[in-house]
């Protein structure tokens, strides 16, 4: 491990490594939202409006932030998000980032647009990666897209319901990012730079290969064609019909990431499926959304324990995942701190970037005396400015005698 992500302390400090790699262009498609990015800046913002309650002098000599979801343990209480085109910022991020979750027991959601083969993910971390699938136009595409899912042996199928259209990038589209890659002179300049992500690309032989949508492309066809293809095809519009029947079809686990309506979630669990993670895509689909700590009560109250509720989006801290907790989180997932990581320092970077978090998380659990994630509860929270769920203030628990 190299001593710059030996020393990073914080997600923010993988985050600079990250910048100082990547060409400026590459960087900003991690960071950007949409439109005016004021979603963005809600996201991490909502976590600030809460403050965690401390009950001191409790027994918590020993913590457990293991979390039990569905039918299966994991030992941290967040997951990886799907991140497309991963490849691009980091050769192998997909596989770097699938084998750092393995050795934490933690899930990785392999991303639909990832350049990786399924099966060669599904390799790297059997039992821990999960698929996040991106429907074709063309539904004999998606058809098989399920089958090599399947056969790969995944056992978790994600659906992202957020972005039925593409969504309005402005701060892509003006640094003038396009699939496929047509970079301004300009833009090369300015990645000249950054020698050491421009070595990696040109000896890999430039842009990755997305390999799930390749052979839909036609034989032979350049990285670039496939990506061209892939812009049509995808995303398309899906409605609960298309849920009944993947979930007819898809013997494993279901997941619709997206949802924040509790009507689409009490909607989700009729239909079937086993999880629900309320996000608004990291604040990349549509400015004007919630933020889904806002909507995240009203779904799980909605859901209760029929189904998995998870959240993701905004998260930068252990603090920010045990307030989504108080909440009413059964999980959470990271979709940019795990991104900051392995593009700063490969494997080592993401499994630092996993490390941060998983100790900042046993921290705040003794810092609050809450020996154990799963016991988390609002109780622990103050919400002065929040209209949404949340203690409005300090008030006795009636759990006082037991505790002490
Ligand atoms: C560079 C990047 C690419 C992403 N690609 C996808 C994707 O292909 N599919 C998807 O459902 N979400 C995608 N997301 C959203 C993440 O899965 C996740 O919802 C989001 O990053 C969570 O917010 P956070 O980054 O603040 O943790 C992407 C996010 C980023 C930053």
């Amino acid at each position: 491990m190299s001593s710059a992500i030996e020393q990073a302390l914080s997600i923010g400090d993988l985050r600079r490594l990250a910048r100082r790699r990547l060409p400026r262009i590459l960087f900003e498609l991690i960071e950007s939202g949409v439109e005016d990015e004021y979603g963005l800046v809600r996201n991490e913002a909502a976590f600030r409006q809460f403050r965690l309650l401390p009950r001191y002098l409790g027994e918590i000599e020993k913590r457990d932030q293991g979390m039990d979801l569905m039918g299966r343990h994991y030992d941290c209480p967040f997951g990886i998000a799907p991140t497309g085109f991963a490849a691009m910022l980091r050769r192998d991020a997909d596989s770097m980032l699938a084998t750092a979750a393995r050795g934490a027991n933690i899930p990785f959601v392999i991303s639909g647009a990832s350049a990786a083969p399924i099966q060669a993910l599904a390799r790297c971390a059997p039992d821990h990666v999960w698929y996040h699938l991106y429907p074709a136009k063309d539904s004999a595409f998606t058809e098989d897209i399920l089958k090599r899912v399947a056969d790969a042996g995944i056992g978790t199928l994600v659906y992202t319901v957020d972005n039925p259209v593409y969504p309005k990038r402005e701060r892509d589209i003006r640094n003038g990012f396009s699939l496929p890659l047509r970079l301004r002179l300009s833009t090369m300049l300015e990645a000249a730079t950054h020698p050491a992500w421009v070595l990696e690309y040109l000896r890999h032989g430039g842009m990755p290969v997305m390999d799930t949508w390749a052979r839909y492309a036609g034989e032979g066809k350049s990285a670039g064609e496939i990506a061209a293809f892939f812009r049509p095809q995808s995303p398309c519009i899906k409605t609960w019909r298309d849920i009944e029947v993947w979930r007819a079809r898809w013997p494993g686990r279901l997941v619709l990431k997206g949802i924040q309506h509790p009507d689409d979630a009490r909607r989700a669990v009729d239909s079937g499926v086993d999880g629900i993670i309320v996000s608004n895509h990291g604040g990349k689909a549509f400015d004007a959304l919630p933020s889904p700590l806002e909507t995240l009560p009203a779904v799980k109250a909605a859901v209760g324990r029929r189904a998995a509720v998870m959240l993701d989006s905004g998260i930068r801290r252990g603090s920010d995942m045990v307030i989504a907790r108080c909440l009413g989180a059964d999980f959470v997932f990271v979709g940019r701190a795990a991104l900051y990581g392995v593009v700063a320092g490969g494997r080592a970077g993401a499994e630092r970037a996993i490390e941060i978090l998983r100790t900042e998380v046993d921290m705040s659990l003794a810092m609050i005396g809450c020996p154990r994630f799963d016991e988390l509860g609002d109780r622990f929270l103050i919400c002065p400015h929040f209209s949404s769920g949340g203690s409005q203030g300090v008030e006795s628990d009636g759990s006082g005698a037991d505790r002490h």
